[in-house]
């Protein structure tokens, strides 16, 4: 990575970011009449405006403690496992207010703040492990929309909601494999957010690499007309220390005829000279020529948040957690976003209508990627092939999210060792190829995978245990195959606007069905590198001798 100073941007902003819907729940309770509202924001080409035909710019600061990493085999880029919820507690957002008023902020980036504060929340819709598009197995599927779309619904009544971002650093330059989804992603969120009369903004935080893949990342996002995001942000770390005024010119040239609006959402390199940090990018990236390009900027990071030794918070909290105490990388802060006057050019009227960038051609090995986007993930298709598959997984506990991704490996080994493929489950955005189970839940997906294995078997009972995680579906008609059920209840893949979720039932985890809709039942996925491709000797003992063992690795793309 070309970062000086802060060199792990993915294990600490995936952390940033997150929020819990059950949490917003409670926090709307607490600042239910909340008034005052604030301006809204729109998008006009490449630059944004308030209703009063100002240019809006984003000047804010990163706001979420640092989750609890976990190293491990199965957790190669030390992604937070747990995550600090902020907002269980709204006597830390009082907390905090005067300091944001002291940052002459406008923005901060996580979740719900008093809008009466007069502050803009740029939101992650993302949660840790299984709740964003996966670097390396990216699916679009039924269980991450309508955890999108319950998060927009529990913060749709707050007029402070300037973007919600579909994801954050999941393309990456060694894996580009995720950007069709991504853009999937932000096509129905877009398509949702218009259904409710939402302005908000779709936006997507992009972690810095080469310019190559900067370059065609930022371009895919913003090619399509109805699946662009609006925001595109870029965790940037280039300017450290004293830096010279031109460092960002090479950034400004590429970004000079972008097609959406583009912004810093990190910036603020940690150890360099002098340290703490003296914030002088501030007043060029709030003054021309980086106005004329970019909007703004969010600086990393409000609470303590340590990367490879690094702490890049400003603000320290007393041990009872009632009390703030400051550093002089915020002083600095603040004296350099209160010195910030917006630029006021171009004009709404006279705002250029930027051209849209072409899709970047597939250039593997560095962009591996199609151009042919996934579908809608369709709860009521993946609904109707749950009730009619022969095998139905049984989930053991309610943490069954990395035995989904376990079983699913051994499952497929298992089919494709009988002859079967499991293409149907698959998604490639390499390739563009989205089988038509690819957008259903995961435990749809494995389900589907184990009735495909009962089905080769005749259905004799042994290949309907998978040791005791699955369990043969009474209702099913036998002389329907699962492919069958597929081919009825989703015949063509399709686009179309996502109906509001299903009301999720607080505490019905462990599979319960939490929803009128089956397809919700147990909803799950992979958790970052779960989906285990190797099969495990062990967990097939309760299979009879007419199954036989696979052992070994297997390679496919599972989405
Ligand atoms: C919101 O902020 C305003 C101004 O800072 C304050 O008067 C009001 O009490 C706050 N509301 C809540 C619910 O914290
Ligand atoms: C760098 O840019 C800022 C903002 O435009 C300006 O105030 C400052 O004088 C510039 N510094 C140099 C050395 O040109
Ligand atoms: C303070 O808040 C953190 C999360 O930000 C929490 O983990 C910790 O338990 C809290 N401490 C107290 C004394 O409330
Ligand atoms: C593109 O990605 C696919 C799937 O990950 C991989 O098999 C293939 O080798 C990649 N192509 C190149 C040229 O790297
Ligand atoms: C389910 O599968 C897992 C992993 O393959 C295995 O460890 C477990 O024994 C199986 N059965 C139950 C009831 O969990
Ligand atoms: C399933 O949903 C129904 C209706 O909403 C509810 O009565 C039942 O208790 C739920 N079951 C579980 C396991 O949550
Ligand atoms: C969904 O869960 C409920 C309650 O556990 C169960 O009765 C129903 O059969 C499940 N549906 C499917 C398709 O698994
Ligand atoms: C993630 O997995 C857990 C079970 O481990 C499940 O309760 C949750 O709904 C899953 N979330 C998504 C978005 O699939």
């Amino acid at each position: 990575m070309r970062f000086r100073g802060k060199l792990s941007v993915p294990q600490i902003t995936q952390a940033m970011v997150n929020l819990f819907v059950l949490a917003v729940a409670l926090l709307l309770a607490v600042f239910a009449p909340i008034t005052g509202a604030l301006p809204k924001v729109s998008r006009v080409g490449k630059y944004l405006y308030t209703e009063d035909g100002n240019r809006f710019f984003i000047k804010g600061i990163a706001y979420q403690t640092q989750g609890l990493i976990i190293p491990g085999p199965d957790n190669p880029l030390n992604q937070p496992s747990t995550y600090v919820d902020n907002l269980a507690d709204p006597a830390a957002c009082a907390r905090d207010l005067p300091f944001f008023q002291k940052l002459g902020i406008n923005a901060i980036r996580a979740y719900s703040a008093n809008s009466s504060a007069g502050i803009y929340v740029i939101l992650d819709l993302t949660l840790p492990l299984n709740g964003s598009i996966d670097t390396t197995q990216p699916a679009w599927s039924t269980n991450t929309l309508d955890q999108y779309l319950r998060t927009i619904d529990a913060f749709e009544k707050y007029d402070n909601v300037l973007a919600y971002n579909i994801g954050n650093e999941v393309i990456s330059p060694t894996a580009t494999q995720s950007a069709p989804f991504i853009v999937a992603a932000a096509r129905d969120i877009r398509a949702y957010l218009n259904s409710i009369s939402s302005s908000a903004l779709v936006g997507y935080a992009a972690i810095d690499g080469p310019s190559s893949f900067v370059d065609d990342e930022a371009d895919f996002l913003a090619c399509s007309a109805t699946a662009s995001v609006d925001l595109f942000g870029l965790n940037n770390y280039e300017w450290c220390g004293n830096a010279a005024n031109t460092t960002f010119d090479s950034m400004n040239r590429r970004f000079a005829n972008y097609g959406v609006a583009a912004y810093f959402s990190e910036f603020g390199s940690e150890n360099c000279s002098p340290n703490p940090r003296v914030w002088t990018e501030i007043p060029v990236m709030y003054s021309e020529p980086m106005t004329d390009v970019w909007s703004g900027g969010l600086a990393f990071s409000y609470f303590s948040v340590v990367s490879r030794g690094h702490d890049f918070g400003m603000a320290t909290l007393s041990a009872d957690n009632k009390s703030v105490t400051t550093n002089a990388d915020f002083d600095n802060l603040a004296a350099k976003f209160n010195g910030v006057t917006f630029v006021n050019t171009p004009a709404k009227g006279t705002a250029p209508t930027p051209t849209l960038p072409n899709c970047p051609a597939p250039s593997p090995p560095g962009w591996n990627v199609s151009n042919t986007i996934p579908p809608t993930p369709d709860d009521a298709a993946c609904g109707c092939l749950a009730n009619q598959l022969s095998c139905l997984f049984q989930p053991p506990t309610p943490d069954y999210m990395k035995l989904v991704g376990n079983l699913i490996g051994i499952a497929c080994g298992l089919v494709i060792q009988a002859g079967g493929t499991c293409n149907d489950i698959s998604s490639s955005g390499v390739s563009g190829t989205y089988g038509p189970v690819g957008m259903c839940d995961p435990t749809i997906k494995l389900s589907y995978v184990m009735s495909q294995f009962y089905e080769l078997n005749n259905r004799v009972d042994a290949a309907c245990s998978f040791s005791g995680n699955a369990t043969a579906n009474p209702k099913a008609n036998p002389s329907i195959l699962a492919s069958a059920a597929a081919s009825s209840c989703m015949p063509s893949p399709r686009v179309f606007t996502p109906s509001p979720p299903p009301v999720l039932v607080p505490g019905a985890g462990g599979g319960g069905n939490g929803s009128t809709d089956n397809s919700h039942n147990g909803s799950s996925g992979p958790p970052n590198g779960g989906m285990s491709s190797t099969v495990s000797r062990g967990v097939l003992v309760g299979l009879t001798g007419a199954v036989g063992f696979v052992v070994g690795a297997m390679v496919w793309t599972l989405a």
